[in-house]
């Protein structure tokens, strides 16, 4: 339905060219990526779904799935930094993402209807996609992102 700003997809046409832009690794301490911030935030807002389902409170639900469907960004130079990094996985990685997006708006229109059943099978076609994604990558991003030393 709505089109928004993606997560990865800005950068993803940069992505090629600026490549070798980003080849020299930051930092030393390998502090967290701001996207464990996003993802601490994605966290939040489903716990608080969770309860939100269980008080029946949909005007609750309907907020916050938006606010999961168009969660924030990292910023651009660490967005390159990761699609460099999935390389040709970058496509499926994105995907997963637009997975979110879409059940989450899904989430919100059956909130919106009040419909509860309606709710929760989108709630969990959410979480569905979000494991895929913790599946498929995390570990690997981790490795990458988090070398242990
Ligand atoms: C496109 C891939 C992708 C999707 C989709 C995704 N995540 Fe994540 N998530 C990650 C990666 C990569 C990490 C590891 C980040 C790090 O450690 O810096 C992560 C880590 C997390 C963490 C741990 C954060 C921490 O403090 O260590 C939580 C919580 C989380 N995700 C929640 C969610 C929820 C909830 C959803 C779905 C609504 C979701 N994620 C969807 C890729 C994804």
């Amino acid at each position: 339905m709505h089109r928004h700003r993606r997560f990865f997809c800005i950068v993803l046409s940069a992505c090629a060219c600026a490549a070798t832009a980003v080849g020299a690794q930051t930092n030393g301490a390998n502090p967290p990526l701001a996207l464990r911030g996003v993802m601490d935030k994605l966290g939040h807002d489903m716990q608080a779904v969770t309860g939100a389902i269980a008080q029946e409170d949909w005007a609750l639900v309907a907020r916050l799935a938006p606010q999961i469907a168009r969660h924030e960004e990292p910023p651009a130079t660490e967005k390159i930094r990761i699609l460099t990094w999935l390389g040709a996985q970058a496509s499926k990685f994105r995907g997963l993402d637009q997975q979110v997006h879409d059940a989450a708006m899904a989430m919100g229109d059956a909130a919106q209807r009040g419909d509860g059943p309606a709710v929760i099978d989108a709630f969990a076609r959410v979480q569905h996609s979000c494991l895929a994604c913790h599946q498929g990558y995390r570990k690997a991003f981790a490795e990458h992102f988090y070398p242990a030393r």
